[in-house]
């Protein structure tokens, strides 16, 4: 009861602000405060310390703490916490957020010590990719509240404020694009006074997602000379995190360790493609035996290590990569028959692992790093069915809105820090297709409410953009990184952007049409689908030949028509043939770009081309998803062809090797090949429709919903297939059997259990 009464309350509180959140709970005592001789140009990292007394026996204490920058806190020479890269990444002039530690047991009754160290971050370091830094303001600064309370129910507070001493840090330099560097040598001393700032408090949000935590450990698989002489260390997985290095050396000795995603056809090290990004670690010696290194405040995207200065032979035992990412559950599990497709699997989920750290991030390890919001609109699916990403996108959709401009403008990225820029179909889309779906696949009504505001800013932004109800202005991105062989035969695949705009404002407009349904506003469900049916009208009269086929004669143009329902009924059949016929033209391969490529085979099933569907899916030649695969790819690549088949690399102004937008055919894998489908939101109703193909012979997917662990398994043998299920208890399932060639077998319906069902 009292939970329902507080959920309420938070609705009334969220709708009632629109931008409006749960504000800071926390009673401020403590000062801003930063080094008294701060200014823009010292880089190295700040520790601010207070020692302080107590004096009985404590009951509890807790530590409230954020910073502009990043903090990294000690009590008593104990790291308070496992979180890195704290408080996370938001919209900081609009929200930032606090972490609460119990920090009880790290006290002692007498003296103690609080340090907190902040390096650059993301509020001062360089982001974007046009070396700009100091975004968010030019010197870091801390605020931290230290609650104790003793057992005999008096409290104490120590806060920070004038009173507390700052010293520079071993951390002679942190930045997220550029690395760090450390000098061992340096000892906190030459203590300075600090001074209060004057920054208020308004901003502050309580935590709202999972910590940044360290994951998998990887230990050297390779110790390589290359042919130009490097020394390089191969960890066999590409990944997001650092290296923690060992070493024992002379006092001022330097070791410096670069990172690279790939090496290059002659098998030396390869950097060009982090553009202006050093991802360079430099640790200077103290000379005091062995000495254990790792950052602090940047994090590496890489696969291979080369080390410089090393003392001594390079041996496995003292290099261990470690993966950083926000500490979501993992929920899903796919594998089947094909091995390339388990490694395809492998690929999407280290995508996301390298990606999401508190941000969905176009890749981790060049000059960019940003919260793409095309690409994680793309991804979103997939990334849902793999860990549980809820609170993750919650927080992240608070700042898509907070970063939202005046006239409905939704920014290309979020944090914004490329100053408003934005609105471009399939990018700002992300204001409606992320909450809807998070609808479907978590059934929170009350976070769709939160959002729903924004959706409905973003749809009237478009409308007011349009005339005669064709959007056909502004800048757009279009089907990104789509077909363009770079020759002239004529096989470009370069779909209309004014028509895939035309789709995009047609989504969105629907996805605010079955929130407004869900939230009951009947008024808009009603102004929204008189208008839905004006940008379906205009379309077709556009963008449509009489014979039914599109002014783009593009897979992702039919794609897009198809999924996204601008056709008439009785227009689809012959509209999906023409993409089929297209997918023929290219001797079966797909040609759709970040906007095509989620839909793609989701269309191809659903109009009767599962066929086609899965010889896309096992295409192992350029253009398709395993293609990377074949030549050795360990996450998701940025273009189809990052490394092409003569072993040359694409451009490297934009060649990601960790890029996880092509994943999203993951979600038609978890759906469609497992077939584990949500039927009624939050999957409070499950539908297990498996379609076998491909030359599958069995597959098994699971997913942790709310309820519990669903399970689609099905073997082919002798020409027949066996499914099996587990359906949690509190839901129910329509179980759609297929025979072994594809074909209804029969439907079932099931309450909670575990099922076989065969031919
Ligand atoms: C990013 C993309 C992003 C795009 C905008 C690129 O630099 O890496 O993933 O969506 O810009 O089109």
């Amino acid at each position: 009861m009292l939970r329902n009464l507080l959920s309420l309350l938070l609705l009334i509180v969220v709708c009632n602000g629109g931008l409006a959140q749960l504000r800071s709970s926390v009673n401020w005592k403590a000062r801003w405060i930063e080094a008294a001789n701060a200014d823009a140009a010292m880089r190295a990292a700040q520790c601010f310390q207070k020692n302080f007394e107590t004096g009985k026996k404590i009951k509890s204490a807790t530590l409230y703490i954020t910073s502009r920058g990043l903090y990294e806190a000690h009590i008593n020479g104990m790291r308070v916490g496992d979180a890195y890269l704290t408080p996370g990444w938001t919209s900081y002039r609009k929200r930032l957020q606090y972490q609460q530690y119990d920090v009880t047991t790290m006290l002692k009754k007498g003296g103690n010590t609080i340090d907190v160290t902040i390096g650059d971050g993301w509020y001062r370091g360089h982001i974007g990719f046009d070396g700009q830094k100091n975004y968010y303001g030019d010197k870091t600064a801390l605020l931290c509240q230290l609650e104790i309370i003793y057992s005999n129910n008096e409290r104490t507070v120590i806060i920070s404020d004038g009173s507390w001493k700052a010293a520079q840090t071993p951390v002679l330099s942190s930045d997220l694009y550029n690395g760090e560097t450390i000098d061992a040598r340096v000892h906190l001393q030459n203590w300075t006074s600090v001074k209060e700032a004057a920054y208020g408090f308004d901003n502050l949000i309580p935590t709202e997602n999972e910590p940044i935590r360290k994951h998998e450990t990887f230990k050297p698989v390779k110790i390589l000379t290359t042919p130009k002489g490097e020394k390089v260390i191969d960890f066999g997985q590409n990944l997001s995190g650092w290296v923690i290095v060992k070493a024992s050396g002379h006092a001022g000795s330097t070791i410096t360790i670069q990172h690279a995603e790939v090496l290059d056809k002659e098998g030396n090290f390869y950097t060009a493609n982090l553009r202006s990004a050093k991802a360079t670690a430099t640790y200077i010696l103290a000379g005091e035996g062995e000495e254990t290194f790792e950052p602090h405040f940047t994090f590496y995207g890489f696969r291979y290590i080369k080390v410089e200065g090393y003392p001594g032979e390079l041996k496995p035992e003292n290099f261990t990569a470690v993966a950083l990412y926000s500490d979501m559950e993992p929920t899903g599990t796919f594998e089947c028959s094909n091995s390339l497709l388990n490694q395809l699997q492998h690929n999407i989920q280290w995508g996301q692992r390298g990606n999401f750290l508190d941000v969905p991030t176009d890749c981790p390890q060049r000059d960019e790093r940003l919260g793409w919001t095309g690409d994680a609109q793309a991804f979103f699916r997939t990334a849902a069915y793999n860990f549980n990403v809820n609170d993750f996108f919650r927080k992240w959709m608070k700042d898509v809105e907070a970063d939202q401009l005046a006239n409905g403008v939704i920014t290309s990225v979020v944090p914004d820090v490329l100053n408003g820029f934005g609105g471009s179909s399939g990018w700002a889309d992300v204001a409606t297709i992320i909450p809807w779906q998070q609808y479907e696949i978590y059934g929170d009504a009350a976070t769709l409410a939160a959002q729903y505001s924004m959706m409905k800013k973003w749809v009237d932004y478009i409308q007011l953009q349009s005339k005669n109800d064709l959007w056909q202005s502004g800048f757009h991105f279009g089907d990104w990184l789509s077909y363009r062989p770079g020759n002239d035969d004529g096989t470009e695949a370069v779909t209309d952007k004014f028509l895939i705009a035309q789709c995009f404002w047609a989504h969105s407009t629907q996805n605010l049409i079955n929130a407004a349904k869900v939230l009951g506003k009947a008024d808009d469900v009603r102004s929204y689908e008189a208008m839905l049916s004006r940008i379906k009208a205009a379309f077709m009269k556009e963008y449509v030949t009489p014979n039914g086929r599109l002014m783009s004669n593009t897979q992702t143009a039919y794609v897009l028509a198809l999924h996204f329902d601008m056709l008439p009924e009785d227009r689809r059949a012959v509209a999906a043939g023409f993409l089929a016929d297209n997918i023929k033209l290219y001797r079966n391969h797909l040609t759709t770009g970040f906007l095509g490529t989620p839909y793609l085979c989701h269309v191809l099933s659903r109009f009767g081309y599962n066929d086609v569907a899965y010889t896309l899916l096992v295409q192992e030649t350029f253009p398709s998803w395993l293609y990377p695969v074949k030549m050795g790819a360990t996450t998701i690549w940025e273009r189809w062809d990052g490394i092409k088949p003569d072993g040359s690399f694409q451009t490297p102004v934009m060649n990601s090797f960790n890029h996880y937008a092509y994943g999203a055919i993951g979600d038609w894998m978890y759906r469609n090949i497992a077939g584990i489908q949500s039927l009624e939101p939050g999957y409070k109703k499950i539908r297990i429709q498996p379609l076998p193909g491909g030359g599958l012979t069995w597959a098994k997917g699971s997913y942790k919903c709310g309820y519990g662990t669903i399970v689609s398994e099905w073997h082919i043998q002798n020409n027949k297939l066996t499914l099996t299920v587990e359906i949690p208890a509190g839901t129910n399932a329509e179980v759609y059997v297929p025979t072994a060639d594809g074909k209804l077998l029969e439907k079932k319906d099931v309450g909670p259990g575990r099922y076989t069902f065969g031919e």
